[in-house]
């Protein structure tokens, strides 16, 4: 990948407090062991605003941390701007993606949505369920599911770096 690309990318879920910080700050710790940090810039927001300023969900944190992320992140809503300020919008479920698509500015700021689990190559699911209602083993699939396709997105972005 050139030194001077920049791309930027916003991970979208609901509540931006268990999906969209998991998957920044997994991407975030790939993308540090891999020395991409300076070229590829993560961030992630919420399609609700009732969680505005909170660290991520406690159980989500205690799930992460056993893997080795730390998520410190602030949970903020997306807004029209992030269509200017990103070049990758990903969201978790197809709910976000309609929210996504309704906020959009314009037809090609559409184009930037993505669903996440796109990017999975090992782990055959097309969405990321909300575990935020449910069980312990939820927020374990979510860091299988989420771990996959930040693979597959890293990848992608390797293999596309104008893309
Ligand atoms: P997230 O999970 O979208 O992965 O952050 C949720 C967080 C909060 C709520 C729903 C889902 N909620 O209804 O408050």
């Amino acid at each position: 990948m050139s030194k001077k690309t920049e791309k930027r990318i916003l991970f979208v879920c609901l509540g931006n407090i268990c999906r969209s910080p998991l998957a920044k700050g997994i991407m975030q710790t790939y993308l540090e062991r891999d020395g991409l940090e300076d070229y590829i810039k993560v961030d992630s927001a919420g399609i609700l605003n009732c969680h505005q300023g909170e660290l991520p969900d406690p159980r989500m944190r205690a799930h992460a941390i056993k893997r080795g992320y730390n998520l410190l992140s602030r949970s903020r809503q997306v807004k029209s701007d992030d269509f200017d300020d990103f070049d990758l919008i990903l969201g978790m479920d197809d709910r976000n993606i309609d929210a996504l698509k309704e906020l959009a500015p314009s037809p090609e700021a559409q184009q930037k949505i993505h669903r996440m689990a796109d990017f999975c190559q090992r782990i055959p699911v097309d969405c990321v369920p909300d575990p935020y209602f449910g069980g312990a083993s939820g927020f374990e699939n979510v860091l299988d599911i989420l771990e996959d396709a930040c693979k597959g997105l890293l990848e992608y972005l390797k293999n596309n770096p104008k893309g």
